[in-house]
Protein backbone atom coordinates (compact mmCIF):
# COMPACT_ATOMS: atom_id res chain seq x y z
CA UNK A 1 0.00 0.00 0.00
CA UNK A 2 1.72 3.34 -1.01
CA UNK A 3 -0.50 6.45 -0.11
CA UNK A 4 -1.21 9.89 1.37
CA UNK A 5 -2.95 11.47 3.95
CA UNK A 6 -3.62 14.91 3.08
CA UNK A 7 -5.68 17.21 5.24
CA UNK A 8 -5.73 20.48 7.47
CA UNK A 9 -3.67 21.07 10.11
CA UNK A 10 -5.29 19.64 12.98
CA UNK A 11 -7.41 17.14 11.08
CA UNK A 12 -6.23 13.96 12.13
CA UNK A 13 -3.79 13.39 9.81
CA UNK A 14 -1.31 12.13 12.68
CA UNK A 15 -3.93 10.44 14.55
CA UNK A 16 -5.63 8.45 11.87
CA UNK A 17 -1.52 7.47 10.07
CA UNK A 18 -0.41 5.44 13.60
CA UNK A 19 -3.93 3.68 13.57
CA UNK A 20 -3.72 2.41 9.55
CA UNK A 21 0.56 1.84 10.01
CA UNK A 22 -0.13 -1.06 11.87
CA UNK A 23 -2.67 -2.21 9.86
CA UNK A 24 -1.13 -2.19 6.88
CA UNK A 25 2.28 -2.70 8.29
CA UNK A 26 3.99 0.05 6.52
CA UNK A 27 5.79 2.97 7.29
CA UNK A 28 4.02 6.38 8.55
CA UNK A 29 6.33 9.39 7.21
CA UNK A 30 5.49 12.36 8.52
CA UNK A 31 7.73 15.30 7.11
CA UNK A 32 6.42 17.33 9.83
CA UNK A 33 7.57 14.92 12.52
CA UNK A 34 11.01 14.64 10.63
CA UNK A 35 11.27 18.11 10.63
CA UNK A 36 10.53 18.29 14.13
CA UNK A 37 13.15 15.42 14.98
CA UNK A 38 15.92 17.41 13.39
CA UNK A 39 14.81 20.68 15.31
CA UNK A 40 15.32 18.79 18.47
CA UNK A 41 18.77 17.66 17.14
CA UNK A 42 19.28 21.31 17.04
CA UNK A 43 20.94 21.08 13.74
CA UNK A 44 21.88 24.17 11.10
CA UNK A 45 18.92 22.84 9.46
CA UNK A 46 17.27 22.47 12.19
CA UNK A 47 17.08 25.72 13.36
CA UNK A 48 16.41 26.75 9.60
CA UNK A 49 12.98 24.54 9.31
CA UNK A 50 12.57 26.32 12.80
CA UNK A 51 11.93 29.87 11.38
CA UNK A 52 9.26 28.60 8.87
CA UNK A 53 7.36 25.84 11.15
CA UNK A 54 7.21 28.32 14.29
CA UNK A 55 5.58 31.08 12.37
CA UNK A 56 2.95 28.51 10.51
CA UNK A 57 4.84 28.67 7.21
CA UNK A 58 5.95 25.94 5.01
CA UNK A 59 9.50 24.45 4.25
CA UNK A 60 10.56 25.71 0.90
CA UNK A 61 9.91 22.57 -1.88
CA UNK A 62 13.89 22.92 -2.03
CA UNK A 63 14.33 21.43 1.19
CA UNK A 64 11.18 19.51 1.44
CA UNK A 65 11.55 17.38 -1.64
CA UNK A 66 14.99 15.99 -1.33
CA UNK A 67 14.17 14.90 2.08
CA UNK A 68 11.07 13.15 1.77
CA UNK A 69 12.18 11.50 -1.54
CA UNK A 70 14.67 10.33 0.13
CA UNK A 71 13.03 9.20 2.82
CA UNK A 72 10.77 6.98 0.80
CA UNK A 73 13.82 5.07 -1.10
CA UNK A 74 15.04 3.29 2.21
CA UNK A 75 14.82 -0.11 2.21
CA UNK A 76 11.23 -0.30 4.91
CA UNK A 77 9.56 1.46 2.00
CA UNK A 78 10.02 -1.08 -0.40
CA UNK A 79 6.39 -2.69 0.10
CA UNK A 80 4.63 0.58 1.04
CA UNK A 81 4.34 3.53 2.87
CA UNK A 82 1.98 5.85 4.24
CA UNK A 83 3.06 10.06 3.50
CA UNK A 84 1.35 12.43 6.26
CA UNK A 85 1.87 15.98 5.20
CA UNK A 86 3.66 15.98 1.85
CA UNK A 87 3.15 16.50 -0.49
CA UNK A 88 1.44 19.64 0.76
CA UNK A 89 2.20 21.81 -2.79
CA UNK A 90 1.53 21.17 -6.40
CA UNK A 91 5.34 21.10 -6.88
CA UNK A 92 5.83 18.43 -4.03
CA UNK A 93 2.81 16.46 -6.30
CA UNK A 94 4.76 16.31 -9.46
CA UNK A 95 7.79 15.50 -8.06
CA UNK A 96 6.66 12.61 -5.98
CA UNK A 97 4.81 11.81 -9.30
CA UNK A 98 8.07 11.72 -11.44
CA UNK A 99 9.87 10.10 -8.42
CA UNK A 100 7.49 7.13 -8.66
CA UNK A 101 7.30 6.44 -12.21
CA UNK A 102 11.01 6.42 -12.96
CA UNK A 103 11.18 4.07 -9.99
CA UNK A 104 8.41 2.05 -11.57
CA UNK A 105 6.03 2.44 -8.60
CA UNK A 106 2.54 3.69 -8.16
CA UNK A 107 0.28 5.55 -5.66
CA UNK A 108 -2.68 3.59 -4.15
CA UNK A 109 -4.78 6.05 -3.00
CA UNK A 110 -4.65 9.52 -1.63
CA UNK A 111 -6.97 10.27 1.33
CA UNK A 112 -8.45 13.88 1.85
CA UNK A 113 -9.66 13.89 5.69
CA UNK A 114 -12.18 17.03 5.49
CA UNK A 115 -12.76 18.90 8.78
CA UNK A 116 -14.47 22.39 8.54
CA UNK A 117 -12.13 25.42 9.40
CA UNK A 118 -13.90 26.60 12.58
CA UNK A 119 -12.85 23.13 14.49
CA UNK A 120 -9.22 23.28 13.62
CA UNK A 121 -8.18 25.97 15.99
CA UNK A 122 -9.03 23.93 18.86
CA UNK A 123 -8.16 20.73 17.49
CA UNK A 124 -4.17 22.20 17.29
CA UNK A 125 -4.44 24.67 20.21
CA UNK A 126 -5.31 21.40 23.15
CA UNK A 127 -3.28 19.37 21.66
CA UNK A 128 -0.71 17.71 23.40
CA UNK A 129 1.87 15.21 22.02
CA UNK A 130 4.48 12.24 24.81
CA UNK A 131 8.27 12.64 23.03
CA UNK A 132 8.28 9.04 24.56
CA UNK A 133 5.89 7.16 23.05
CA UNK A 134 5.24 10.01 19.77
CA UNK A 135 1.14 9.64 21.04
CA UNK A 136 -0.97 12.41 20.19
CA UNK A 137 -3.57 13.29 22.97
CA UNK A 138 -6.06 16.35 23.30
CA UNK A 139 -7.00 17.90 26.55
CA UNK A 140 -10.43 18.14 25.46
CA UNK A 141 -11.17 14.98 23.07
CA UNK A 142 -8.49 12.93 23.95
CA UNK A 143 -6.85 13.63 27.56
CA UNK A 144 -3.56 11.81 28.46
CA UNK A 145 -3.20 10.08 31.64
CA UNK A 146 -2.53 12.27 34.62
CA UNK A 147 0.76 10.33 35.42
CA UNK A 148 2.57 11.78 31.98
CA UNK A 149 1.14 15.12 32.44
CA UNK A 150 4.37 16.75 33.35
CA UNK A 151 6.16 15.20 30.12
CA UNK A 152 3.95 16.40 27.57
CA UNK A 153 5.01 18.94 24.70
CA UNK A 154 2.64 21.60 22.91
CA UNK A 155 3.93 22.34 20.01
CA UNK A 156 5.41 25.55 19.16
CA UNK A 157 3.51 26.31 16.05
CA UNK A 158 0.03 25.17 17.80
CA UNK A 159 -0.86 28.94 18.65
CA UNK A 160 -4.14 31.11 17.47
CA UNK A 161 -1.44 32.94 15.45
CA UNK A 162 0.75 30.12 13.89
CA UNK A 163 -2.91 28.14 13.56
CA UNK A 164 -4.28 30.69 11.48
CA UNK A 165 -1.50 31.17 9.01
CA UNK A 166 -1.52 27.62 8.63
CA UNK A 167 -5.08 27.47 7.76
CA UNK A 168 -4.17 29.94 5.23
CA UNK A 169 -1.51 28.15 3.63
CA UNK A 170 -3.51 25.25 3.95
CA UNK A 171 -5.82 26.43 1.44
CA UNK A 172 -3.70 28.66 -0.87
CA UNK A 173 -1.03 25.97 -1.06
CA UNK A 174 -2.26 22.50 -0.29
CA UNK A 175 -5.75 22.37 -1.84
CA UNK A 176 -4.45 22.79 -4.93
CA UNK A 177 -3.28 19.11 -4.72
CA UNK A 178 -6.28 18.18 -4.88
CA UNK A 179 -7.44 18.15 -8.43
CA UNK A 180 -4.14 17.14 -9.20
CA UNK A 181 -5.28 13.40 -7.67
CA UNK A 182 -8.51 13.87 -8.93
CA UNK A 183 -7.74 13.80 -12.37
CA UNK A 184 -5.72 10.48 -11.15
CA UNK A 185 -8.89 9.30 -9.79
CA UNK A 186 -7.06 7.93 -6.48
CA UNK A 187 -8.67 10.99 -4.56
CA UNK A 188 -10.89 9.10 -2.03
CA UNK A 189 -12.62 11.94 0.80
CA UNK A 190 -13.52 11.18 3.90
CA UNK A 191 -15.45 13.18 6.39
CA UNK A 192 -13.40 13.84 9.49
CA UNK A 193 -15.59 14.86 12.11
CA UNK A 194 -16.77 12.62 14.41
CA UNK A 195 -15.20 10.05 16.84
CA UNK A 196 -11.71 8.91 15.71
CA UNK A 197 -12.19 5.11 15.70
CA UNK A 198 -15.60 5.85 13.31
CA UNK A 199 -13.06 8.30 11.21
CA UNK A 200 -10.42 4.76 10.96
CA UNK A 201 -13.73 2.77 9.83
CA UNK A 202 -14.30 5.28 7.14
CA UNK A 203 -10.89 5.33 5.77
CA UNK A 204 -10.26 1.88 6.02
CA UNK A 205 -14.13 1.27 3.57
CA UNK A 206 -12.68 4.00 1.18
CA UNK A 207 -9.82 2.02 0.97
CA UNK A 208 -11.54 -1.24 -0.20
CA UNK A 209 -13.76 0.43 -2.11
P1 LIG B 1 2.68 18.92 10.20
O1 LIG B 1 3.34 18.31 11.38
O2 LIG B 1 2.39 18.05 9.03
O3 LIG B 1 1.37 19.64 10.71
P2 LIG B 1 -0.07 19.90 10.05
O4 LIG B 1 -0.29 19.50 8.65
O5 LIG B 1 -0.34 21.32 10.37
O6 LIG B 1 -0.96 18.91 10.79
P3 LIG B 1 -0.96 18.58 12.29
O7 LIG B 1 0.15 17.65 12.63
O8 LIG B 1 -1.05 19.87 13.08
O9 LIG B 1 -2.38 17.89 12.43
P4 LIG B 1 -2.83 16.41 12.12
O10 LIG B 1 -3.71 16.45 10.91
O11 LIG B 1 -1.69 15.47 12.13
O12 LIG B 1 -3.78 16.17 13.38
P5 LIG B 1 -3.57 15.29 14.70
O13 LIG B 1 -3.83 13.86 14.40
O14 LIG B 1 -2.31 15.64 15.41
O15 LIG B 1 3.54 20.14 9.69
C1 LIG B 1 3.98 21.12 10.59
C2 LIG B 1 4.80 22.17 9.85
O16 LIG B 1 5.96 21.56 9.25
C3 LIG B 1 4.10 22.88 8.67
O17 LIG B 1 3.31 23.96 9.12
C4 LIG B 1 5.30 23.31 7.84
O18 LIG B 1 5.93 24.43 8.41
C5 LIG B 1 6.24 22.13 7.97
N1 LIG B 1 6.01 21.10 6.95
C6 LIG B 1 5.65 19.81 7.17
N2 LIG B 1 5.52 19.16 6.00
C7 LIG B 1 5.81 20.06 5.03
C8 LIG B 1 5.83 20.00 3.61
N3 LIG B 1 5.53 18.85 2.96
N4 LIG B 1 6.15 21.11 2.92
C9 LIG B 1 6.46 22.26 3.56
N5 LIG B 1 6.45 22.41 4.89
C10 LIG B 1 6.12 21.31 5.62
O19 LIG B 1 -4.83 15.83 15.55
C11 LIG B 1 -4.86 17.17 16.03
C12 LIG B 1 -5.53 17.21 17.41
O20 LIG B 1 -6.90 16.84 17.27
C13 LIG B 1 -4.94 16.20 18.43
O21 LIG B 1 -4.97 16.77 19.70
C14 LIG B 1 -5.87 14.98 18.34
O22 LIG B 1 -5.92 14.27 19.55
C15 LIG B 1 -7.20 15.67 18.02
N6 LIG B 1 -8.08 14.84 17.19
C16 LIG B 1 -7.72 13.99 16.19
N7 LIG B 1 -8.80 13.43 15.63
C17 LIG B 1 -9.87 13.96 16.30
C18 LIG B 1 -11.29 13.77 16.17
N8 LIG B 1 -11.80 12.93 15.26
N9 LIG B 1 -12.09 14.47 17.00
C19 LIG B 1 -11.57 15.34 17.93
N10 LIG B 1 -10.25 15.54 18.10
C20 LIG B 1 -9.41 14.85 17.28
MG1 LIG C 1 0.38 15.65 12.30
Amino acid sequence: MRMILVGPPGAGKGTQAARLVELFNIPHISSGDMFRAEVKAGTELGKELDRHMKSGGLVPDEVTIPIVLKRITSPDCANGFMLDGFPRTRPQAEALDHAMTKAGVALDAVVLIEVPDQLLEERAVLRRSDPETGKIYHLKYNPPPADIAARLVHRADDTVEAVTKRKDKYHAETAPIIPFYMEKGILKRVDGVGDPDAITERIKAVLSD
